[in-house]
């Protein structure tokens, strides 16, 4: 019982990602025929294991989007209402939707004119709409290309007059391939899809088809739209179940100590109360995990390894990422749930740890907080460009949403805000598909030198060495000036 203070420092050892390095193996694998897909929870799979971070400096939806399209997944932050996280969630849904839906399609009546209609079609960047009467009947089709001409010989007519009325239409069954050779045998660009009554209900797009095909790793549901996450807090059940209704794939039970039991509790009640994969997170241990097997879709571990968190200086609590993320692992993968290594991955090594170490995915903030589809916009500084980058335990985040991420209540007074986390700017990075494509090739070759073709195997096969100091040293850049960037390394400050 009263075991002596003295005691507490035998203490064991955790490890981080500069600790350890992947130990080369016997290979026959190319990185390029490394297959990188995995599982973010139970029932979402993804063609490559990344996700972006739900931050207000990293993922709304142009990002998600953009990582969805890529094979990865982005999880929506929660510093935005509900309607605006249901509008975010749509987005994402429908951004490469095969059937755009009958309320996002422009539709022109049958008695407008000519010139009103080219203007509508021009104002919502259109290049033809369905004409529909006001029953919801299709009686037509027009489009640029038979609206200029008509101009000439008479803009104010109706544009019955100019529509095409030997309408194609599709039915609401109609697949990807179908509706392809549909527009290409009659060489058409759009297509309405009618229920039995002729009544229209949505429109496919040559552009939308070919747009698919453009991404064929794409992490898509059953009906073949994008996936997309959204953090929700562990007390928030109705913006959980307006997520849910919404179409989100996996909804992320978003807190710096989801091993509080409070939290546990809410995240059990909100994954009673919903049909998508539910995620709880952050812990970072063994006990905490075998809390949350027993509902989780999966599990995300980080306690203060984030490049923006001060949680451990602050808190003195934290838990170093690797060992982390291994003790996680171990009860997670008996119990055949996910494991996600959230924070602290500055290069395509630390992720492939990460994996090595148990994690089933990997979740990044500041990688991607620095590229074109992150909200924000670009500064320069001293000649260099940057993008913000902010914790959302900063002081700039929690006022703009609240601190109940990190348990606390918001206080009267901004003086009196205790932050887990920094603002900051990150060096501006260009297109999201190319910080991805960097990464995911950094953690083919890891899989390469291990001699692993899929995460699976990867995972097994895998073994670490220790690194000295010294040893850390050698991996770097040294005993050089770096003439030229690499798109993959900058060297630690
Ligand atoms: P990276 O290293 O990828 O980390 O930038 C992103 C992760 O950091 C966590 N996060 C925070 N942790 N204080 C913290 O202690 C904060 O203000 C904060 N904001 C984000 C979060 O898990 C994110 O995914």
């Amino acid at each position: 019982e009263n075991e002596p203070y003295s005691s507490k420092l035998r203490v064991p050892e955790a490890l981080t990602f500069d600790d350890v390095l992947l130990r080369p193996k016997e290979s026959r694998v190319e990185p390029d025929e490394a297959d990188l897909r995995s599982r973010v929870s139970k029932n979402v799979e993804v063609s490559v294991p990344i996700l972006s971070a739900a931050m207000d400096t990293v993922t709304e939806s142009d990002l998600a989007t953009a990582m969805a399209r890529h094979g990865g997944l982005g999880v929506l932050h929660r510093n935005m209402n509900i309607d605006q996280m249901v509008e975010s969630i749509t987005q994402v849904k429908r951004a490469d939707e095969l059937i755009i839906p009958f309320e996002d399609v422009v539709t022109a009546d049958p008695e407008m004119s000519v010139r009103a209609a080219d203007e509508m079609m021009v104002r919502k960047g259109v290049g033809g709409a369905p004409v529909v009467n006001t029953n919801g009947e299709v009686l037509g089709i027009i489009s640029s290309t038979d609206i200029r001409p008509h101009l000439e010989v008479g803009e104010n007519d109706p544009v019955t007059a100019a529509m095409t009325d030997e309408v194609i239409t599709a039915p609401q069954d109609i697949d990807a391939r179908d509706a392809f050779d549909l527009m290409y045998e009659h060489k058409i660009e759009r297509v309405p899809v009618v229920d039995d009554e002729n009544l229209l209900v949505g429109l496919v797009t040559m552009q939308g088809i070919l747009q698919r095909r453009e991404y064929k790793e794409a992490a898509r549901d059953e009906d073949g739209r994008l996936r997309c996450g959204v953090a929700v807090g562990p007390f928030e059940t109705d913006r959980a179940t307006a997520a849910d209704e919404a179409g989100a794939d996996v909804l992320f039970i978003d807190c710096a100590h989801a091993h509080n039991l409070n939290v546990i509790d809410g995240a059990r009640e909100i994954k009673e109360s919903v049909d998508a994969d539910v995620v709880v997170g952050n812990v970072g241990t063994r006990e905490a995990a075998e809390d949350l097997v027993g509902f989780a879709d999966g599990i995300k571990v980080g306690i203060g390894p984030g490049s923006i968190c001060t949680t451990r200086v602050v808190s003195g609590a934290g838990m170093p990422q690797i060992t982390a993320v291994s003790q996680v692992a171990d009860v997670a993968s008996e119990n055949d749930v996910p494991v996600i290594a959230d924070g602290g991955i500055r290069y395509s090594g630390d992720a492939i740890k990460a994996i090595a170490a148990g994690a089933d995915a990997v979740m990044l903030g500041s990688y991607f907080a620095g590229t074109d589809e992150a909200p924000g916009r670009v500064v320069t500084m001293n000649g260099k460009r940057y993008k913000q980058y902010r914790g959302m335990g900063s002081v700039g985040a929690m006022k703009s949403g609240d601190g109940d991420r990190y348990l606390k209540d918001d206080p009267e007074d901004d003086e009196e805000y205790v932050p887990e986390g920094v603002e900051a700017a990150t060096p501006y990075k260009g297109t999201l598909e190319s910080e991805l494509h960097q990464l995911a090739g950094g953690m083919q070759s890891g899989m390469g030198y291990v001699g692993a073709e899929t995460i699976p195997e990867f995972k097994s096969r895998a073994e670490f060495v220790r690194v000295s100091a010294a040893g850390q040293a050698e991996g770097h850049a040294h005993d050089v000036v770096i003439t030229d960037e690499a798109p993959n390394y900058s060297p630690q400050e």
